[in-house]
């Protein structure tokens, strides 16, 4: 079975679903991969490695003539439309902001796995995109932040004077918050965190922070995610927050709960108290906004009370800023998904396994993630019925 890579069309995505290594793997499965000229481009994958690992590569790929379509971001409907039925795809689906694609899908008869949708059991670890490209937002947050601000990271004891560290306050230590915490203490900044979730505090002393206990109990939902906090829980937070907020050089918020606006954990009040030059990176700008003023994709500048300015950066399509590595966990969490779901050399989702149940987005004219089938509100399908 051929499994077909696109070059991706949404304008600044620089990731690709397939690398030569991922070709290897598939084939490895008895799967053949043809990418479309220039697909891996960007990412820094020319299309000899591809051919090199074995994969075809074609200046155009039909799109009736695919049986397995690997993408990054979800399919524009009118691209999901043209699919034959029958077909599957793997990748990024989006389904809450991309109703119309699921609808295109389900109506072309398209079997489609959404990576969002892998649930988070062990075993489904190294099929886990959100995680694989979480790490690759924390890590670049950091990187966004040193580039502002207008001192050091490390403590520096030179002949002319001691520099203390800077200091950093990570606001959600989630995949993408830890992944900061570590990023910010191999710099030598000294890094405190907060975050809801009972597991967050040894997960962020684990990777060398302070964890700040704001005595406002625990707030876990099922499979490992955040519950959102009652308003007067979460002003509370705000409030405890705010000194912590105001000694540090760098805020990097990256809280989330999942299917909703992300939660509102620093207000503009708060930020008057920072010093001059401090820099606040609001990973969730593109969900909501952590931050009060944050819009994605852009650097606000915030002027203080007592004269200085402050930065807000509202990230946006972080991952596709390291497209060489986010491409390389990417594509090996799709290889490994599809590779799960082959059989001597054919793509055959075996639905009693959880993890394809769970990935499953539509399937023989149905939509299968119930949200997504509600929010479509589309007749339930007949072999979920009862399920719980
Ligand atoms: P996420 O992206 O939904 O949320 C990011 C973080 O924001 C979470 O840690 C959440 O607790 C935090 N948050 C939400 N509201 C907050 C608030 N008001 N104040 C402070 N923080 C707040 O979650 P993510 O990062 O995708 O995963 C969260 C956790 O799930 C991981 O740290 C891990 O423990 C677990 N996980 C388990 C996996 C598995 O078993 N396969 C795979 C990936 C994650």
């Amino acid at each position: 079975m051929n499994i077909g890579v696109l070059r991706e069309l949404e304008p600044g995505e620089r990731r690709v679903a397939a690398t030569p290594e991922s070709v290897r793997q598939l084939a490895g499965a008895g799967l053949s991969v043809t990418v479309e000229a220039g697909a891996g481009a960007a990412a820094g994958y020319p299309d000899a490695e591809y051919s090199e690992a074995g994969a075809s590569i074609a200046e155009s790929i039909p799109l009736e003539a695919i049986e397995v379509l690997a993408h990054v971001r979800p399919l524009r409907p009118e691209l999901a439309a043209s699919l034959k039925a029958g077909s599957i795809t793997v990748g990024l689906g989006s389904p809450a902001s991309s109703l119309p694609t699921v609808e295109a899908l389900r109506s072309a008869g398209v079997t489609s796995f959404a990576l969002e949708l892998v649930p988070r059991i062990s075993r489904a670890q190294s099929m886990d995109a959100l995680t694989s490209q979480a790490l690759v937002a924390g890590y670049r947050c950091v990187l966004e932040a040193a580039m502002r601000l207008p001192r050091f990271f490390p403590l520096f004891m030179t002949a002319a004077g001691t520099i203390p560290p800077a200091k950093v306050l990570v606001l959600g230590a989630g995949v993408a918050g830890l992944q900061a915490i570590a990023t910010a203490k191999r710099l030598g900044a000294r890094v405190s965190a907060n975050d809801v979730r009972e597991a967050s505090a040894d997960e962020v002393r684990s990777m060398g922070g302070t964890f700040i206990s704001l005595d406002l109990g625990t707030a876990d939902a099922a499979g490992g995610y955040a519950k959102e906090l009652a308003e007067d829980r979460a002003a509370r937070q705000r409030e405890l927050l705010t000194p912590h907020v105001s000694d540090s050089d760098i805020v990097i918020t990256t809280a989330a709960i999942p299917g909703r606006a992300a939660p509102r954990l620093v207000t503009a009040e708060m930020l008057q108290g920072m010093r001059p030059g401090s820099v606040v990176i609001d990973l969730a700008a593109e969900t909501g906004g952590n931050v009060e003023g944050s819009i994605a994709g852009v650097d606000t500048r915030v002027t203080l009370p007592g004269g200085g300015e402050i930065t807000i950066v509202g990230m946006k399509d972080v991952a596709s800023t390291m497209p060489y590595d986010a491409s390389r966990l990417y594509a090996k969490n799709v290889a490994n998904l599809v590779t799960l779901m082959t059989q001597e050399g054919a793509v055959q989702p075996d639905f009693d396994d959880e993890i394809v149940a769970g990935a499953c987005l539509t399937h023989a004219g149905e939509v299968r993630h119930a949200p997504t089938r509600e929010a479509l509100d589309v007749a339930e399908p007949a072999a979920t019925k009862g399920a719980s």
